[in-house]
């Protein structure tokens, strides 16, 4: 198991999978920096983290659609990103459900903008400090979806498959260095993904009616166990479904473990 007891910093770290992996990485008192929107949220998770043992967490109310903001957030706390082991690259979603005719302009235009565009602009300006130092490690959060597209998920498995694309592109292009990459690529899993996706709660549960889905936590686990092997070990990708799930488009909605 890797000993580093570096920075461990995640984007979308107000909810579901972001904030179950730091309270994880809490656990094994890494210092953290979470960044996302809500600011509330964001420090209640974060207070969750230091009563779990984290010896420091910052949190930053950062859009990373904006590069602007990202880069003044860094010059300020410069010394604190310098710190950096690995970046958990999470913050994303999905928006509207329906036929790509159908679809509308604007959400498009907010899946791009954040789950390939900010993830562009977090991962760029964070790859200076590794490279000064010779370590860290990239993991992505990918989807399913990259590599089995869906009816109706056009441009959001379009983002995914793009955040797959671009972690061979980073993994070919930092070799040579001690640099990880990793891309964690789930199924369906129970956060407030289909409410922001459909923005309605009733909507959403509908998603996971009769069918048991992953729960944050599982992710969580898998991010932090290929983030805890061995420095010369590298996990390039994880597909992990719920049992009902046999892929993208084919689930079971009978009661199951
Ligand atoms: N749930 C699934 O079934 C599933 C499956 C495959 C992949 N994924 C991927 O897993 C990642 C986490 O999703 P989740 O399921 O945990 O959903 P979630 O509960 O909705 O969490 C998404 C996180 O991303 C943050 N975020 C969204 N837009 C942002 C922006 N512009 N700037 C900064 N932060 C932003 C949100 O925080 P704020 O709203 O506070 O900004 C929130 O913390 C996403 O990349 C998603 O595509 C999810």
């Amino acid at each position: 198991m890797s000993k580093s007891n570096g920075t461990v910093f995640i984007t979308g770290g107000s909810g579901g999978i972001g904030a179950a992996t730091a309270e994880l990485f809490a656990r094994d008192r890494r210092p953290l920096i979470l960044w996302a929107r809500r600011r509330e949220k964001l420090d209640s998770v974060a207070k969750r983290c230091r009563d779990l043992g984290a010896p420091s967490v910052h949190v930053a109310e950062i859009d990373v659609r904006d590069r602007t903001a990202i880069d003044a957030e860094i010059r300020k706390n410069e010394a604190l990103y310098r710190a950096v082991d690995i970046l958990i690259n999470n913050a994303g979603l999905a928006k509207g459900m329906v036929p790509f005719q159908d679809a509308k302009p604007e959400d498009f235009a907010v899946m791009i903008d954040t789950n390939l565009t900010g993830f562009l602009h977090v991962t760029q300006a964070i790859l200076p400090f590794f490279l000064a130092n010779d370590r860290g490690h990239l993991v992505h959060l990918g989807s399913a979806a990259a590599r089995w597209a869906y009816p109706k998920g056009h441009v959001y498995c379009a983002t995914k498959a793009a955040v797959h694309s671009l972690t061979e592109t980073l993994r070919l292009d930092l070799n040579g260095t001690a640099i990880r990459v990793t891309e964690i690529s789930p199924g369906m899993v129970n956060t407030d993904f289909s409410t922001v996706r459909f923005g309605d709660a009733e909507r959403a549960k509908a998603v996971y009616a009769g069918m048991t889905p992953l729960l944050a936590e599982d992710i969580a686990d898998t991010i932090h166990w290929a983030a805890t092997r061995p420095a010369h070990v590298n996990i390039q990708e994880m597909v992990i479904y719920p049992v009902a799930q046999a892929n993208t488009t084919l689930v079971s909605r009978r009661p199951n473990p």
